[in-house]
């Protein structure tokens, strides 16, 4: 090989590299070319061992013109790898790009039931005032549900028209009264408890009324209560559950089991309508006998309200059915 041919053959790898860069499309493909011109055996390699042909007075020009052209596509190579990599960069993006407009995935999130969140506001308030949360059994004797507390046998609420009985002298509790007895019977004064629970009564199912509803019975003893107490105990409630641009009314009622016993409405402030919210009144003194308490050591009071008629005044609810139906447009508003 001559001088000449080597420069010629020089200048081939050049004018092959040239061609073959235009068209390169990844850095594989670069990768191969690479390979093809400095690789062990490549074109340019090839050219480096042919200069051992050389005269010595030709080496040091053909050594220059081959260290040259490396240099050269070597750092043409690198350029084109930087621009192939960036442009595969890009690709790899635009192809991986998230739309950030798109809805995401809507993943339905559960809650709890309108009556159990008013429940639990219930039970928050009279916490707050130091009374204790107590339950008792749903399924409850004549005696508990009745008789101690003062509601004879020829009661009309003793009807079994009334009532679920599930046996002789068994039923579905009527009210949570029952856990009055319970509780007091297992304490001494002072006694500050309330107990929410599931009541029964045989009702036909109308916007008003349904078989099975929800009650919180309240019921404080303890030396030198008075009327004046229950009246203030049921104002710190009414003022923290409805707020304070309700007023409330106490009017007289009967219930076997308290004496005097009222009931109470609230109004909305520069509104006609009386609403009842609950029946109320001081404990029976023979209930507080029935229980061992001394009616002449202690007095109490007590209230009963229902979780369904006080959710239903809070969101202007019209039917009770509403909350059995699980109708998830219904639900999902609370
Ligand atoms: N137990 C009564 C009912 O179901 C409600 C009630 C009224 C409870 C007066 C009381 C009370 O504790 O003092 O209708």
């Amino acid at each position: 090989m001559t001088l000449a041919e080597l420069a010629r053959a020089a200048e081939g790898i050049w004018a092959q590299w040239a061609e073959a860069a235009r068209n390169l499309q990844s850095l594989e493909e670069l990768e191969a070319l690479r390979v093809q011109i400095l690789g062990r055996k490549g074109r340019l390699t090839q050219l480096f061992s042919a200069l051992r042909e050389l005269p010595p007075s030709e080496k040091a020009e053909a050594g220059r013109i081959l260290n040259t052209l490396k240099e050269r596509i070597e750092a043409a190579l690198a350029e084109k790898k930087e621009a192939l990599a960036q442009r595969e960069r890009l690709e790899r993006l635009a192809r991986e790009r998230y739309d950030l407009s798109l809805p995401g995935k809507w993943r339905p999130l559960g809650k709890l039931h309108p009556l159990t969140q008013v429940r639990l506001e219930i039970e928050e308030i009279f916490l707050r005032l130091g009374f204790d949360v107590a339950t008792g059994p749903e399924i409850e004797t004549e005696y508990y549900n009745f008789e101690a507390l003062n509601i004879g046998p020829d009661h009309p609420a003793r009807d079994e028209w009334d009532s679920f009985y599930l046996g002789e002298g068994v039923l579905l509790r009527t009210h949570t009264s029952p856990v009055q007895i319970r509780v007091m019977k297992e304490r001494k004064p002072p006694v500050r408890i309330i107990c929410p629970g599931r009541c029964f009564r045989r009702d036909n199912p109308d916007a008003t009324h349904s078989p099975v509803f929800h009650q919180v019975e309240l019921l404080w003893v303890e030396k030198g209560l008075t009327f004046a107490h229950l009246k203030w105990v049921i104002g710190e409630f009414v003022r923290a559950f409805f707020g304070p641009n309700y007023e409330m009314r106490f009017s007289a009622d009967f219930f076997p089991f308290t004496e005097p016993s009222a009931q109470v409405h609230i109004r909305k402030k520069g509104t006609e309508k009386w609403l009842e919210i609950m029946g109320a009144g001081m404990v029976h003194p023979r209930v507080l006998e029935e229980v061992g308490y001394d009616p002449e050591e202690v007095t109490g009071f007590a209230f009963g309200l229902g979780i369904e008629r006080m959710a239903m005044l809070r969101y202007g609810i019209e039917d009770i059915r509403l909350f059995w139906q699980n109708d998830l447009r219904f639900l999902s508003q609370f």
